[in-house]
Formats: C-alpha cells, sequence, structure tokens
C-alpha cells in the first residue's frame, strides 16, 4: 500500500504511572484532612485504576450516623490524589461512584503522553496543609479573596458561598454557638469525640493541636465566678466563613464537596491564608436546616463551613496530626 501523500504521524504510547508512582500518590492523598483525623479510606490498585473505598468501620456513629464527614474526608484524599499527580507530572482520569458498591467511591487512572517536570511548590503545598486552631488575628480576610475560594469550590460542581454581610454573619454566630451548646449536652457525642483524642496509634487529634482554654475571649473577672451567663464567641472578629454544599445532601454531593473543600483548603494555604473546618453547625440536622434558610442564599443543602483567616507571622510551628502507614490503607489486586 502507498503511503505517499499521507502526512506522516508519530503515535505516542501512553505510559501508564508505575506502581511506585501510584504508592507515592497514595501517600501524599492520605495527608488530607478528614474529621477527627480518622482517615476513613482504603485504597486499592489493580495495576490498572487506583479505587478508593469508605472504610466504614471509621464512620462516627454519634457524630456522623449518615456518614456526610466520612465522604467529605474521602471526598479530599481523592482530590490531594489528583492535584499530587498533576504536580508530579501525571494525568488523571477519574471515575465517581463507579459500579454498584456504595463503599467505592472512585476510580481513577493515572497516565500521561509525556514526561512533565514536577511542581515542588505543589507537592510542599501539600505537606504543609494544616489544621492550626489558634486565634485568627484581627485583620480579616478582604470579601474578594473569599468570594475567589468559593468560586473555586464551585468549579468543583459545588454550591458554595461566603457569608460576608454582618446580618449573615451575625446569624450565623447565633447558630454555631446554638450547635456547640446543642453538642455539649450529648454526652455519646462528646463521648465519641473524647475517643479520638490523644490516641495510641497513628490516627485521631493529639492534644498538643486543641487550644487550651476553649473560651478565650472570656472577659476576666476580678471575683470569682457567679452565676451571670457568660457570653460565648465560636466565631471571632477576624474570622470570615465560606460554606461549601449542594443541591442534594447525600454520597455523590459529599464527595464533590470533600474534593472542592480541599481544592480550596490548598488555594488558601497558598496564599498564606488559615483555614478550620466547622463541622458542628452541618451535624445538628435542624441547625443546618436554619442554616440554609436563614444564613446562605444559594446552598440549599450546607455540607461544611469553613472559617478562614490570618495566623499570626511569628507563629511557632505545630506538630503533625499523624497518618497510618502505607501498607494499612493500600492493597494491591
Ligand atoms: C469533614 C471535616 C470536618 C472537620 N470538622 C472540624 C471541626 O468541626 N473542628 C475542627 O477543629 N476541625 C475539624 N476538622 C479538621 C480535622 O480535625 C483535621 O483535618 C484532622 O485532625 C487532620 O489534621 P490536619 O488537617 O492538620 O492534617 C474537620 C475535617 C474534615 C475533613
Amino acid at each position: 500500500m502507498s503511503t505517499r501523500g499521507r502526512t506522516a504521524r508519530t503515535t505516542r504510547a501512553t505510559e501508564v504511572a508505575p506502581a511506585a508512582v501510584v504508592e507515592r500518590l497514595v501517600e501524599l492523598a492520605c495527608l488530607a484532612p478528614s474529621i477527627h483525623n480518622t482517615q476513613p479510606w482504603r485504597w486499592r490498585y489493580d495495576g490498572a485504576r487506583v479505587v478508593l473505598e469508605a472504610d466504614l468501620d471509621r464512620l462516627l456513629p454519634a457524630e456522623d450516623p449518615r456518614g456526610r464527614n466520612l465522604v467529605l474526608s474521602c471526598g479530599a484524599a481523592l482530590h490531594h490524589l489528583e492535584f499530587a499527580a498533576r504536580a508530579m507530572g501525571w494525568d488523571v482520569d477519574v471515575d465517581l461512584l463507579p459500579g454498584d458498591d456504595p463503599a467505592v467511591l472512585a476510580s481513577v487512572a493515572v497516565a500521561r503522553d509525556a514526561p512533565r517536570p514536577a511542581v515542588r511548590e505543589d507537592l510542599d503545598l501539600l505537606r504543609t496543609r494544616c489544621t492550626d486552631r489558634r486565634r485568627f488575628t484581627a485583620w480579616p480576610v478582604p470579601d474578594d479573596q473569599l468570594a475567589g475560594l468559593a468560586a473555586l469550590a464551585r468549579r468543583w460542581g459545588t454550591r458554595a458561598e461566603a457569608v460576608t454581610t454582618d446580618a449573615a454573619r451575625i446569624r450565623l454566630e447565633l447558630l454555631a454557638n446554638r450547635a456547640v451548646t446543642a453538642v455539649e449536652v450529648d454526652g455519646r457525642r462528646l463521648l465519641e469525640q473524647d475517643d479520638w483524642i490523644d490516641r495510641p496509634g497513628p490516627d485521631g487529634i493529639p492534644s498538643a493541636l486543641l487550644p487550651d482554654d476553649p473560651d478565650p475571649l472570656r472577659a476576666r473577672s476580678r471575683f470569682r465566678p457567679g452565676v451571670l451567663e457568660d457570653t460565648r464567641m465560636v466565631i471571632h472578629g477576624g474570622d470570615r466563613v465560606v460554606a461549601i454544599g449542594g443541591a442534594l445532601d447525600e454520597v455523590g454531593s459529599w464527595l464533590l464537596s470533600g474534593r472542592a473543600m480541599s481544592a480550596v483548603w490548598l488555594e488558601a494555604t497558598r496564599a498564606g491564608m488559615s483555614v478550620i473546618p466547622m463541622s458542628q453547625p452541618v451535624e445538628v440536622e435542624g441547625i443546618r436546616q436554619d442554616l440554609a434558610r436563614t444564613v446562605l442564599a444559594d446552598v440549599p443543602e450546607p455540607h461544611l463551613l469553613l472559617r478562614v483567616g490570618w495566623q499570626a507571622i511569628g507563629r511557632s510551628e505545630l506538630p503533625r496530626t499523624p497518618r497510618r502507614p502505607l501498607a494499612e490503607v493500600l492493597r494491591r489486586g
């Protein structure tokens, strides 16, 4: 057969990521934030695709009976994997909720047509991001930067908005306080929460990362405590809040919100901001509904609130929350 007149084309073979790259990606994905650092995920690699499964043994029955926070956490880990792959010069093809098994949340192929250099700055971000619960400075994040974070969350398929008006902020503060009070009187939730602090193994939250005074703004009195009810603040003056959610309150929507949370958190970290999730107002169903009805204009089903602010420049380094070893979370086959 004559080849005259045809344009010669080079077809480059697609390179599938080798197992060592996949292992490294899963390791980086596991740096993702998770509710109480439960790390409620399992990974499986069959030589072609990496599969992400929810680890339902790590569900919090009292605080998260439907698994919203669990799936948000898995969504964050999925986004971390995608982000890490791109930073290491690989492309990803993500299939959300493939198949019938409800525990299987995503399947990812990692490949590339041609080698690309790694983006060190992005890889560093995955290690820099953390939950720093120290008080933000009084200097608020400007509204346009906040709106930029909400817009980024929407690009990941969520409904998201920044809470910026004074009226909305006051209503949110009220609801956040109601949520904390509701949780404080719920013994099951308190016991469960305590169970994830200072665990002997590589999960949970070390108490070194939790503020020692739950109410640092309480005015010091010269007198011994009386009986006057105190005014407590959950959201402080310099804090700003971004709400992430969707049109629905179910697994597929939670997965998108988890990915968006991770995208927002990493970009906020890049810009020097600090992010602290505030999930209690969405964990109490009545308050979650009030939030949608009275605070948020465009998030019909809120999944998570993020407090955003600036930390003091001269702050000390915090210890990191531990992570489970790769062998515990990644299986071949
Ligand atoms: C869905 C979700 C909800 C969370 N809710 C809260 C919260 O209400 N309060 C809080 O202080 N931290 C919250 N966190 C932060 C986790 O405790 C934190 O990500 C985890 O301990 C791991 O630590 P790291 O973020 O420093 O890696 C939440 C995280 C996720 C993913």
